[in-house]
């Protein structure tokens, strides 16, 4: 008992010796953990006694990586991935916080539908939000979704893996109206469909098959309309939107020019596009499939510049397993697109920061603080502060590792980094203050352990546009015969 009578207070954890990271800065600092929050950060002799240590010298201490574009497959598609799979692939590497898509089967389109991925998620090791469909046919379930919890929505602007239909922009419009009201974020797979699906049929009619046609089929113009015509309704209605899977130069114009207008627009690129270019199909082959398509060295530089002055706000992995078999059928229109990237995200990044494309604040900046912020779960993640959750990849900059595809968490074991040797590996991951992760192997009975984002998630409160146009005030869908009675 202390003079206030109460027991002396001890921590659960701490994590001793470290380099704490933020998105301004590096400091040697220990962090201490009670239960799944951060309680203090700062000089060894200043942290509460602790009933466990852990010895960080030498290691950084990063806010965990928060991944808002990741496909679990379940329900529906289980032979690729699961929500035990999925999570334990992002406990290995350093991801605390996923947000998951709707392409899955069913699709997340109603209220009915997420519950029932929320309790197929409730094997996660890792925290979740859940994404919503917003399409031509679901408008009417929108309200449903938000009130069960959806934490974002997704939009199919061109044809991808699931072939969920590309709305038309009227039903978008009326979408957005009414998401803008919750402001939640909607975000967008911009490519423009119908110019890919006439070019595609026009190059497998002419016999062009080969891994670089899917390129030829998906030229940079579709981004660049879908960018722009999605910001167009954003300005309109003040609907905050994302715009995923960032793949080349010229769709940072239109992201820019709306950025300067004020839409609240952010972005996100990926490894792959980042990593990889036109020079790498012919090793690949039909592997390097993905929508949208890996494209030229200079689209791979722009986007390292647009990364470090800010057009780009975050990095996110769109993992998108597939089985070795799938991703290995010709002619290239038989390949299932996309490839895990939950895992390797940051390996590979931390490998750039160590070549010094990238400072490690930069990378803290694009990889937690963007995404929480912009997905409204900041102060509680993105940041290693008392009062945040203990969510936190303990990262060793100088370990080397070779990415083998078998050795991938992941049910798919394949990648387009196979063989790669990265300089940066996480090895120790925490989960609201549960190591998920530990030397480098996953703790298999953290499953169960993640918890929906929901009840943490604060979005800023929306500014609206045009609201007193919305299609859904001024011509109710609601029962018009009772007038009549
Ligand atoms: C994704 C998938 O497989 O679900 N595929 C892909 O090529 N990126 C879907 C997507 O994000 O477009
Ligand atoms: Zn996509």
């Amino acid at each position: 008992m202390n003079a206030m009578g109460a027991a002396p207070f001890v921590a659960d954890l701490v994590i001793s010796g470290g380099t704490v990271v933020s998105g301004e800065a590096s400091i040697a600092a220990d962090v201490a953990i009670a239960g799944e929050h951060i309680v203090a950060v700062g000089r060894p002799e200043a942290m509460p006694p602790a009933r466990e240590r852990l010895e960080a010298r030498g290691l950084l201490v990063l806010p965990g990586a928060i991944d808002v574009h990741v496909h679990f497959r379940e329900p529906g598609y289980t032979h690729k991935e699961d929500w035990a799979t999925g999570s334990a692939a992002a406990a290995m590497g350093g991801v605390t916080t996923v947000f998951e898509m709707p392409n899955t089967n069913p699709p997340t389109r109603s209220a009915a539908e997420l519950a029932e991925k929320r309790a197929l998620a409730a094997k996660s090791s890792v925290d979740f939000g859940l994404y919503g469909l917003l399409a031509e046919d679901n408008l009417d379930e929108l309200e449903g979704l938000i009130a069960a919890g959806a934490n974002a929505f997704k939009c199919f602007m061109g044809n991808t893996f699931g072939d969920l239909p590309a709305p038309s922009t009227g039903a978008m419009l009326e979408g957005f109206e009414i998401i803008a009201r919750t402001g939640l974020r909607i975000s967008l797979h911009a490519e423009e469909a119908t110019i890919m699906a006439r070019r595609q049929a026009r190059l497998a009619a002419a016999g062009r098959n080969d891994p670089l046609d899917h390129l030829l089929a998906r030229p940079a113009v579709v981004a660049v309309e879908a960018v722009g015509r999605a910001a167009t309704l954003a300005e309109w209605t003040g609907a905050r939107i994302h715009i995923l899977h960032i793949s080349s130069a010229a769709e940072l114009r239109p992201l820019a020019e709306a950025k300067a207008r004020g839409v609240d627009v952010t972005g996100e690129t990926c490894p792959c596009y980042l990593l990889l270019s036109r020079e790498d199909y012919g090793r690949l082959g039909p592997l390097i499939r993905v929508n949208p398509p890996v494209r030229e060295a200079y689209d791979r530089d722009a986007l390292w510049h647009a990364l470090r002055s800010g057009v780009i706000d975050m990095i996110a992995t769109d993992h998108a397993p597939h089985t070795p078999e799938e991703k290995a059928r010709l002619p290239i229109w038989r390949a299932d697109c996309g490839f895990p990237g939950v895992e390797t995200q940051m390996p590979l990044m931390l490998t750039e920061v160590a070549r010094g494309r990238l400072t490690i604040e930069q990378y803290v900046r694009l990889a937690a603080e963007a995404p929480a912020k912009a997905f409204g779960l900041w102060p509680t993640k993105g940041r290693i502060a008392p009062g945040a959750h203990a969510d936190i990849a303990i990262v060793d900059p100088k370990r080397t590792e070779t990415i083998r595809a078998a050795d991938l968490h992941s049910r798919a074991k394949v990648t387009p980094f196979d063989g790669v040797t990265v300089t940066g590996v996480p090895v120790h991951t925490l989960v609201r203050g549960r190591l998920v992760q530990r030397d480098r192997r996953f703790v298999s009975d953290s499953s169960g352990w993640g918890r929906p984002v929901t009840e943490i998630q604060r979005m800023p409160t929306p500014v609206l546009r045009n609201a007193d146009l919305a299609i859904d005030r001024l011509a109710p869908r609601l029962p018009l015969a009772r007038s009549a009675a």
